[in-house]
C-alpha cells in the first residue's frame, strides 16, 4: 500500500510516499527555519504563507521522486493535530482537495503519534539514510521529545498506548530553544546548544532536576529560569536585567559553559524518568523520538543507559517530515475507516491519547 502523506504542522512543508508503513519512496521536507531564524522563532502568519507557496511544489516533488503516478497512490494521509491553526489548515486543506479530486480514501493523523512512527522506517528506495534494521516490537516504551511536547508513553500495539507522563510546564525543545536565547545562541535552539555544548564545561554550572508529582512526568520551565539567574549572575546583574540583553555580556566560554550544563541536565530529567519507566514495564523496545530525539547525548546516554538494543531513527527522520506520518497512516488504516475529505477538521491542541483510534482501544 503506497500512501502520500502531508505534513505542515509547524515550520516544515513536507511530503512524502511511503510504502507499506516502513519503505521510504520519497521524503520532501522543506524547511523555512531560514525564515524564521530573522525573527528568533516561528512566526505563525509567515509559516502559513510559506506553506501555501511550497506545498504544491512539494507534493509534486514528492511524486517525482517516488517514481509513482498518481494511479499508483492508493491513499492520502495528513496532520491534522496538533500544531500552529493556520500551518495545520494548508496541508489539510491540500490534502482534501487533493483527495476528492484523485478519488482517493483520507487518513487524518495526529503529529506526536507520527514522531514515534519515524522508528517505524526500515527501508527506503533511493535516499541514504542509516535506517533501523527491524521494526520495534511491543510493548514498546517511546520517550516523545520535541519543541511542544514531552511524553512517556508504553504502546501495547498500534493505536493502543497509555500516558505514563509529561511535562507539567515547558517542553524540554522549549527549554532548548529559550536558552539558546538567552545565551544568543540562534534559532533552534537545540541543534545550536547541542553543537556547542561539547566545547564547554558540563559541570561549570550545576542547574537543580525539578522534582515533579507524578513517576514519569516531567518539568523543565524552572530549569530554564535556573538558567537564566545564573547568566545574570556571571555577569554581575540582578534579576530584573532583560534577558535580550544578557547575551552580549557573555564571553564564548561562558556561553559554551551554560550550554554544556544546561544540555547536561535536560538530558539527566529525560534519562532519569525514562529508564525508570523501562525498569518498571520491561518492554520488548525502547524508543526516542520528535525533534529533540537527534541530541546527541539523549541517544549515547540513553543506549548506555539502558539494557535492550535501541535502533535509533536517523537524525533527519526525528525533526518533522511526512515519512513519519506515511508510516503512521498505514497502521492506523488497518484499524480506522478513512474520512471524507468534507469533514476533516484541524485540531491545534488535541492530545494523542485523545484521537479517535486511542479511544477505541482505551475506552
Ligand atoms: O519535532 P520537531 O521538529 O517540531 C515539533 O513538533 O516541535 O522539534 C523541534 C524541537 C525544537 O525545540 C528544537 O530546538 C529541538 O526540537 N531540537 C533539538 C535538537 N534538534 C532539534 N533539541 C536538542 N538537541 C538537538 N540536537
Ligand atoms: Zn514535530
Amino acid at each position: 500500500m503506497k500512501i502520500l502523506s502531508i505534513e505542515s504542522s509547524c515550520d516544515e512543508t513536507a511530503v512524502a510516499v511511503v510504502e507499506n508503513g516502513s519503505c521510504i519512496l520519497s521524503n520532501v521536507v522543506y524547511s523555512q527555519i531560514d525564515i524564521h531564524k530573522q525573527y528568533g522563532g516561528v512566526v505563525p502568519e509567515v509559516a502559513a504563507r510559506s506553506h501555501i507557496e511550497a506545498i504544491i511544489p512539494a507534493v509534486d516533488e514528492a511524486l517525482i521522486q517516488s517514481g509513482c503516478s498518481w494511479e499508483e497512490i492508493d491513499a492520502i494521509a495528513v496532520t491534522n493535530a496538533p500544531g500552529l491553526s493556520g500551518s495545520l489548515l494548508i496541508g489539510t486543506l491540500t490534502a482534501r482537495t487533493l483527495a476528492k479530486l484523485k478519488n482517493k480514501p483520507l487518513y487524518p493523523i495526529h503529529h506526536v503519534e507520527a514522531h514515534v512512527y519515524a522508528n517505524f522506517l526500515t527501508d527506503q528506495k533511493n535516499g541514504n539514510l542509516t535506517l533501523p534494521a527491524k521494526q520495534p516490537e511491543f510493548p514498546m516504551l517511546a520517550l516523545i521529545v520535541s519543541g511542544g511536547h514531552s511524553q512517556l508513553v508504553l504502546f501495547k500495539n498500534h493505536g493502543d498506548y497509555i500516558l505514563l507522563g509529561q511535562t507539567q510546564d515547558d517542553a524540554v525543545g522549549e527549554a532548548f530553544d529559550k536558552v539558546a536565547k538567552i545565551i544568543g545562541l540562534p534559532y533552534p535552539g537545540g541543534p545550536s546548544i547541542s553543537k556547542l555544548a561539547p566545547t564547554g564545561n558540563e559541570n561549570a554550572y550545576g542547574f537543580p532536576i525539578a522534582k515533579v508529582k507524578g513517576e514519569y512526568n516531567f518539568s523543565f520551565s524552572g530549569l530554564k529560569t535556573a538558567v537564566l539567574r545564573k547568566a545574570q549572575e556571571i555577569i554581575g546583574k540582578d534579576h530584573t536585567f532583560a534577558s535580550h540583553q544578557i547575551a552580549k555580556h557573555l564571553s564564548k566560554k561562558q556561553q559554551a559553559d551554560i550550554a554544556a550544563s544546561f544540555q547536561k541536565t535536560a538530558i539527566k530529567t529525560l534519562l532519569k524518568k525514562t529508564v525508570l519507566a523501562y525498569q518498571n514495564y520491561m518492554p520488548k523496545s525502547v524508543v526516542i523520538a520528535g525533534g529533540v530525539a537527534a541530541n546527541q547525548l539523549l541517544r549515547s546516554e540513553l543506549k548506555k543507559s539502558i539494557e535492550i538494543n535501541i535502533e535509533y531513527a536517523p537524525i533527519s527522520l526525528c525533526t518533522d517530515n511526512a515519512a513519519m506520518v506515511g508510516a503512521l497512516a498505514y497502521f492506523y488504516s488497518k484499524e480506522m475507516p478513512p474520512v471524507n475529505p468534507d469533514d476533516v477538521e484541524i485540531f491545534p491542541s488535541i492530545s494523542m491519547t485523545k484521537t479517535a483510534w486511542n479511544k477505541k482501544h482505551t475506552d
